[in-house]
């Protein structure tokens, strides 16, 4: 019988490319996702690429009666994977109140959920902003640092919020996924990034500036201490992050006890703006007009992971390198070039 595991998020972009890991790795999955920030559409391309329909509820985490009725409709949930959240820096700084509330009280009713009907398996998408001004590259072992936005303490609290439950009651199985700058998308071109409005991000803006849909890309400072001059980032490919996700639930369900167990997701390498565009370029085939503003208030010059230890302890490290996440984000991008629509 396939263990079912909930995706909370699951049509967003990195929960999407997760769902379709875990039905080709045999697992029953189920998406909880309000669709505050994502659309349907998602849900028949999963199909079309597995072959099999995830159950969907549009529920907001927040919903006390719709997340019980989810769980009652859903009996058999061994696992969550929680991905739902608000998730743009600049946005959380102008609305600190929508973020907390949002993203810390829809995680705490989703825990009291799981332990209202017994399911105290939680992996939980956590980002490399929590490591904050530390020395690249990042270890799991260092301090957590302040976060510089309402976005990245939502994260840091969370982080805090499933260890205390573990301490309190360790028969808690809680795992803390790291990730670094997640780009790319499934090499069928039926899946990929597609954010609402103007991209916060790098990845979003240089392929709507690729496809025509945007004029040309800012690139925020170039007087930073690295080798160009722009800032630099670990990317890593939505399809290595989404197997990263395959391999610590398998790893997380494979112990004999419970833990909180905390492991980067990234390549290990960094990457400047400059070098990005670049690569985009050469993956469409044209130049990518930029120019240089500057810098982003909250932005860090550097920032990559020490990956040994998901290699160590999951087996697991990225494949993909930064001209196939450039190809397969500009497929995506090409044939879809409005994004997904309904
Ligand atoms: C990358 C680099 C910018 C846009 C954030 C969150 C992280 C995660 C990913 C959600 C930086 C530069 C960007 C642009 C630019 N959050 N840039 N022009 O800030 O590293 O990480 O998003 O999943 O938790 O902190 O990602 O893509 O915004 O920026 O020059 O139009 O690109 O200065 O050096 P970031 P980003």
């Amino acid at each position: 019988m396939a263990q079912t595991i909930l995706i909370t998020g699951g049509t967003g972009f990195i929960g999407s490319h997760t769902v379709v890991e875990l039905i080709e790795h045999g697992y029953d999955v189920v998406i909880a996702d309000n669709l505050s920030n994502s659309k349907l559409e998602p849900l028949n391309r999963i199909e079309r690429i597995t072959g099999t329909r995830p159950r969907f509820h549009e529920v907001d985490m927040r919903d006390r009666d719709g997340m019980n009725a989810l769980f009652e409709a859903e009996p058999g949930i061994q696992a969550v994977i929680h991905f739902a959240g608000l998730k743009a820096v600049g946005e959380s700084v102008e609305k600190p109140l929508e973020y907390y509330e949002n993203n810390i009280n829809g995680t705490l009713v989703l825990c009291e959920t799981m332990r209202a009907h017994g399911c105290k398996t939680i992996i939980f998408s956590s980002s490399a902003t929590v490591y904050g001004e530390n020395p690249v590259p990042y270890v799991e072992t260092m301090q957590k640092l302040p976060a510089s936005n309402p976005y990245g303490w939502t994260k840091w609290m969370i982080e805090e919020i499933l260890t205390d439950l573990h301490t309190a009651d360790p028969t808690w199985n809680v795992m803390l996924l790291r990730y670094f700058n997640p780009i790319g998308a499934h090499p069928s071109g039926l899946m990929g990034e597609d954010p609402r409005g103007i991209p916060n991000n790098l990845l979003p803006y240089v392929a709507q500036v690729a496809v025509g849909r945007r004029e040309c890309v800012h690139v925020f400072g170039n007087d930073y201490p690295t080798a160009d001059g722009t800032g630099e980032r670990d990317y890593i490919h939505v399809m290595d992050l989404a197997a990263g996700h395959v391999a610590a639930l398998e790893w997380m369900l494979a112990q004999p006890e419970p833990s909180v167990e905390i492991f980067n997701l990234g390549t290990g390498k960094g990457t400047s703006v400059l070098e990005i565009i670049r690569a985009f370029s050469d993956a469409c085939g044209h130049e990518i007009p930029y120019v240089i503003d500057p810098r982003r208030p909250g932005d860090l010059p550097a920032s990559w992971a020490d990956a040994t230890r998901a290699k160590e302890i999951l087996g697991w490290e990225a494949k993909y390198d930064i001209a196939q996440m450039c190809a397969d984000s500009w497929n995506w991008q090409s044939h879809n070039p409005e994004g997904y629509t309904d």
